[in-house]
C-alpha cells in the first residue's frame, strides 16, 4: 500500500524530514556523480537527487539503470530547491527498485497511428492524466447534483431487444439463439422506471455503429441520461442548464492544477469556463436558428438537420451554449412529443466555440394512440422478440408504459465525452477516452 502521494509531501512541514515516494520516472538524467530523477506518480512530479558520495555502492549503480517509467521508492530527506519543478527536491539515501524499465516506446511526439497502437502506454502521458481527473470531477459533480435533487440512480440493461434512437446505427451481438443489439441509450428503460421512482438517472455505455468519422463521434461512449415523471421539456432545460453549471464550476474548483497544465497544450484557459457558468444560457428554436444561418449565407431549409457545419457556425454567434428547440418531427426520433404544428417538444444542447451538440432531450409522446401510429410510422415493429413460442413486436412492453397509467414525462441524454471535449478544448474526441473506440482502429 502507498501511504504518501507526491502532493503531500510538498508542504513545509515535510522539509528537512526523511520522506518516501513510490512512482515512475518522468525524467532522468546522469551526470556522472549525480542522477537527478524527476518522479511521477498519480498526484504530480517530484525532483529526486541521488549523489554518488551520499549512498552505498548499490544504490549508485541502482539509480543508473534505469529507464524512462522504470517504478521505484525513494527514500531521502526533503529540500527546498528553486531549480527543481514544483520547488522541492528528495536528497535520496536509499532505492527500492521495482522494475528498472525498457527503453520506453513513447516520446511525446508520435503520430496518431503510434499513440494508438501504444495507448495503453500512452495514457499515462501527464496532460492526458489531467483530462481524466477532470472527467472524473465532472462526472462525480454532475451526479451530485441530481443525489442532491432528489433522482435516484439506476441500472438499465446494456443488452438489448429493440433500437432507442435510429435503427441503422445498431450493433449486433449474438444472444444464445437469439439476436441482441448493443443499447444505444437507456431511455426507454428510464421511462418504465419513472412509474416507480419519478426521477431517475443512469451512468452507462451507449454503443452507436454510425459510419461517420469525426472529431466527435465514438462508436461507445458514456451517457449520461435522466428521466423525470411530470416534467415537460422546460422543466428539463432548466435542470440541465443548472446541474451542469454546477458540474463545471465544482470542476475548475477542485482541477484549478490540471487546468492549469492542459492550458498550454490545448488552450482551455478557466476564465472562459467561468464566464459560461456565470452567464444565463441561451434557448432558441429550431426556427429562428434556421433564419440565423440564411441569414448567414448558408444554404439551408426548413425541414434539414443540422449538421455539424451548421452546428459550428450557429454556436459561433453565442457566447454561450444554446437549447435549440421544436425541431421538426420528420429529423428526430419516433417517441417524442407532436406540438400539433409539425414540430416536437424537444432540445438540444450546442456547446460554444463550435463544439455543438452534446444533449439531446424531449418531453416524451405520453399518449397512446399517437405513439403508437408513429411505431408504425418509423416502421419500428419490424422488430420482433419471442415470448415464449410468441413473436410480439420489441416495442409492446414500451406501448404498456402508455396503456397503464401513462403520464406527461421528458428526459434527457448528454455525452461525456463531447462534454469533456469542450471543457477542455480537446481537438478530437478520442483524447476523452483511455481506449476510444474508432472504427478502423486497433481493438484491444
Ligand atoms: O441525441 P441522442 O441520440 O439522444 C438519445 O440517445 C436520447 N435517447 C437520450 C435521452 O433522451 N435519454 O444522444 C444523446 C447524446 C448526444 O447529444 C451526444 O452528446 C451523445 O449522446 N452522442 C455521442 N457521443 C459520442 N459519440 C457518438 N457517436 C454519439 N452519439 C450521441
Amino acid at each position: 500500500m502507498k501511504t504518501l502521494f507526491i502532493k503531500d509531501i510538498l508542504k513545509e512541514d515535510f522539509l528537512g524530514k526523511e520522506v518516501s515516494i513510490k512512482g515512475w520516472v518522468y525524467r532522468m538524467r546522469d551526470m556522472k556523480d549525480k542522477v537527478f530523477f524527476v518522479i511521477r506518480d498519480s498526484s504530480g512530479i517530484i525532483q529526486a537527487v541521488v549523489k554518488k558520495e551520499s549512498v552505498d555502492q548499490k544504490t549508485w549503480e541502482d539509480a543508473t539503470k534505469f529507464q524512462i517509467e522504470g517504478s521505484l521508492e525513494v527514500k531521502g530527506i526533503l529540500r527546498k530547491d528553486e531549480r527543481a519543478p514544483g520547488g522541492y527536491e528528495i536528497e535520496v539515501k536509499e532505492i527500492k527498485v521495482y522494475d528498472y524499465g525498457k527503453p520506453f516506446p513513447l516520446k511525446g511526439d508520435e503520430d496518431v497511428d503510434t499513440i494508438q497502437k501504444y495507448r495503453h502506454l500512452w495514457i499515462r502521458t501527464r496532460w492526458f492524466t489531467d483530462v481524466l481527473k477532470i472527467k472524473h470531477s465532472l462526472i462525480v459533480h454532475l451526479r451530485d447534483w441530481f443525489i442532491k435533487d432528489g433522482w435516484y440512480e439506476v441500472t438499465p440493461a446494456i443488452l438489448v431487444g429493440n433500437a432507442a434512437e435510429n435503427t441503422t446505427e445498431l450493433f449486433e451481438v449474438k444472444y444464445f439463439e437469439d439476436k441482441a443489439y448493443l443499447s444505444q441509450s437507456a431511455q426507454l428503460y428510464l421511462e418504465a422506471l419513472i412509474f416507480a421512482l419519478e426521477k431517475v438517472y443512469s451512468l452507462t455505455p451507449s454503443f452507436r455503429a454510425e459510419l461517420s468519422r469525426t472529431k466527435r463521434h465514438l462508436h461507445e461512449y458514456w451517457h449520461f441520461e435522466i428521466e423525470a415523471a411530470w416534467y415537460h421539456v422546460e422543466d428539463i432545460i432548466k435542470v440541465m442548464e443548472e446541474s451542469l453549471k454546477y458540474s463545471i464550476e465544482k470542476t475548475i474548483e477542485e482541477r484549478k492544477s490540471e487546468f492549469e497544465e492542459l492550458k498550454s497544450i490545448t488552450g482551455r484557459d478557466i476564465s472562459e469556463l467561468k464566464q459560461f457558468v456565470e452567464k444565463p444560457w441561451k434557448v432558441i428554436t429550431y426556427k429562428d436558428a434556421i433564419k440565423k444561418l440564411q441569414d448567414l449565407g448558408v444554404n439551408i431549409k426548413y425541414g434539414d438537420d443540422f449538421g455539424s457545419d451548421e452546428e459550428r457556425l450557429l454556436t459561433e454567434q453565442f457566447d454561450v451554449p444554446v437549447f435549440v428547440t421544436h425541431y421538426p418531427r420528420e429529423v428526430k426520433a419516433f417517441y417524442m412529443y407532436e406540438v400539433g404544428d409539425g414540430t416536437v417538444k424537444n432540445f438540444d444542447l450546442l456547446a460554444p466555440e463550435g463544439y455543438g451538440e452534446i444533449i439531446g432531450g424531449s418531453e416524451r409522446e405520453w399518449r397512446y394512440d399517437i405513439l403508437h401510429k408513429k411505431i408504425e410510422e418509423w416502421g419500428l415493429d419490424k422488430f420482433k422478440v419471442k415470448v415464449g413460442n410468441e413473436e410480439i413486436s420489441a416495442y409492446e412492453w414500451y406501448e404498456d408504459l402508455r396503456r397503464y397509467g401513462s403520464v406527461p414525462h421528458s428526459g434527457m441524454g448528454l455525452g461525456i465525452e463531447r462534454f469533456l471535449r469542450w471543457i477542455c478544448k480537446l481537438d478530437h474526441i478520442r483524447d476523452t477516452q483511455p481506449f476510444p473506440r474508432l472504427r478502423g482502429s486497433w481493438l484491444y
